[in-house]
């Protein structure tokens, strides 16, 4: 399935990913704040971004959905990604289809996750007919919590990174039949 799907907001472009968005999102990945509460809390190298960037577009083509790369409107700048993928770190919840976001520390505190998140949320459940969006974040991840609690979703339940060990949040939106 083709799709050259672009999504705009009053700040935001979400677009499918470039080559040129190889450096930025790594050097995104590379900064251990941005990386606290993904995964084990490892930071990304650019081979590993690239693989990760080649990964979304690649379900972009296979399902139709996928991670967005997300660019500030007004300077071009790659913010980071925001958009849909398959849990599959998380087998105990599939089939699910998750929503979540990964921006460069500049651009944190200014509303633009959330703002990101609305426009997938929205994607998702009317251009793409989906019933039910999770959100998984760590424990600890305030910010992203907020982000879901803004976005109207219900906490459902906490469960353990079936490889970290870590505790996990679950947060559900089901669309309104
Ligand atoms: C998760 C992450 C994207 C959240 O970013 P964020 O900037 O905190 O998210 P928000 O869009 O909710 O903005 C936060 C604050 O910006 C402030 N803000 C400033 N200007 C604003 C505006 N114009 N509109 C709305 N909020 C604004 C608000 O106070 C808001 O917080 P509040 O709603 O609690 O008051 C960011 O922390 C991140 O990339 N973290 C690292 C990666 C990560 O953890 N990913 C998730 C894995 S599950």
């Amino acid at each position: 399935m083709t799709t050259t799907t672009t999504l705009r907001t009053p700040r935001l472009t979400l677009r499918r990913w470039r080559e040129d968005d190889i450096e930025p999102m790594a050097a995104i990945n590379a900064d251990p704040e941005v990386m606290r509460w993904i995964g084990d809390g490892s930071v990304r190298d650019r081979a590993l971004t690239e693989a990760g960037i080649v990964a979304c577009e690649r379900e972009w083509e296979e399902h139709g959905v996928g991670l967005f790369a997300v660019e500030c409107r007004l300077t071009g700048q790659l913010v980071g990604f925001a958009g849909l993928s398959v849990p599959d770190f998380l087998p105990e919840i599939l089939p699910a289809v998750e929503i979540g976001w990964r921006f460069g520390r500049p651009f944190w505190g200014r509303g633009l996750a959330t703002e990101a998140a609305r426009v997938v949320l929205d994607f998702a459940l009317r251009d793409r007919g989906l019933a039910r969006i999770v959100g998984v974040h760590t424990v600890g991840d305030d910010a992203s919590e907020g982000v879901m609690r803004k976005l109207g979703m219900r906490r459902e339940r906490e469960t353990t990174h079936p490889v970290h060990g870590l505790p996990l949040c679950v947060h559900v939106l089901e669309a309104r039949s």
